[in-house]
């Protein structure tokens, strides 16, 4: 981040000390936390990271990003392909963890607490931080199955609570209606549209009750009809959740993101209000990129 405002700093988050712990080596020096670039007015911040740094192996692929994540705002994350957008999406709710090889380095605050210390229960993160995959992936069960799949784990039994949670995530995630239509609730889920398996993994997600909702490009598997309810939904869902979206789809990115972030070669070169970051990048590789110049 070139520019620095910190009047915008939200109340109460105060720069962290440049300590590690069991699974995170400290900084290699004590940063500022992010200050939000001045065309953003003050908003609660939900997620940040601080000088995370990914490797797999002896690749370093994120070199020291800083990203704000602000609370029911749609953020972007652009960048051209093996800029590092999947894994700094996958370091915000510990799924690069799951890799062997991996190694991270920084911190990743939810509501202000780092994720990675050793008294946080990873299980308890990923609930808190969702994500939706590029290509829709429903379990072989029912529909039912599938959006009852997270609650069951964390022990919901009564089937008439389950009942209600599946229906209240099927109609949050747009695809209620649909299902019933087709009378589809106790069909395979494998029978569904590639749209709709990619609601219902949405559903899926919601069902346990998330915070934060990651997508990694949610919607380049699916024709432009899915796309656009797609999208439609990541604006109804911003009201009660927060959304980080992975997305190589320029016109998306400015369709429903409120802040964009630019990751370039592993490193976030901007930060800003979607419409300023289309309009006028600070950045000469931003504007390349945009205009289909890189990647
Ligand atoms: N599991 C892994 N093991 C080793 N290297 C990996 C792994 N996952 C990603 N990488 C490397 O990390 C770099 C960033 O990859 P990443 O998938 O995060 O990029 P991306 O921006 O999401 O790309 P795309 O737009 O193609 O999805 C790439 O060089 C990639 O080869
Ligand atoms: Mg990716």
């Amino acid at each position: 981040m070139s520019e620095s405002a910190d009047n915008s700093r939200p109340a109460g988050s105060e720069p962290p000390e440049a300590s590690g712990h069991a699974t995170m080596a400290p900084p290699a020096r004590a940063r500022p936390m992010t200050a939000a670039p001045p065309e953003l007015g003050p908003a609660p911040v939900k997620m940040q990271t601080v000088g995370v740094s990914v490797y797999f192996g002896d690749q370093q692929v994120l070199n020291s990003v800083d990203l704000t994540v602000r609370e029911h705002e749609v953020t972007a994350v652009i960048g051209p392909s093996g800029s590092g957008k999947s894994s700094l999406l996958r370091c915000l709710n510990r799924m690069n963890e799951l890799m062997p090889t991996v190694r991270t380095e920084g911190r990743v605050l939810l509501d202000g607490e780092d994720i990675y210390s050793p008294e946080v229960d990873e299980a308890l993160v990923r609930r808190r931080v969702g994500m939706v995959f590029q290509t829709p992936n429903p379990f072989p069960l029912t529909v039912f199955d599938n959006v009852a799949y997270g609650p069951r784990r964390h022990g919901v039994r009564d089937r008439a609570q389950l009942e209600e949670i599946v229906e209240k995530s099927l109609h949050s995630a747009a695809l209620w209606d649909e299902i019933v239509e087709g009378n589809a609730l106790y069909r395979s889920a494998l029978g569904l549209s590639g749209g709709q398996q990619q609601r219902l993994c949405i559903a899926r997600v919601l069902a346990v009750e998330p915070e934060v909702i990651l997508m990694d490009e949610p919607a380049s598997a699916l024709d432009p009809i899915s796309t656009y309810h797609i999208e439609e939904l990541m604006l109804r869902l911003r009201e009660t959740y927060t959304i980080v979206l992975v997305t190589r789809n320029m016109f998306q990115a400015s369709r429903v993101a409120d802040t964009t972030g630019v990751l370039i070669g592993g490193e976030l070169i901007e930060y800003g209000s979607t419409q300023r970051i289309f309009e006028r990048p600070l950045d000469k590789r931003t504007d390349d990129y945009i205009r289909g110049r890189i990647g």
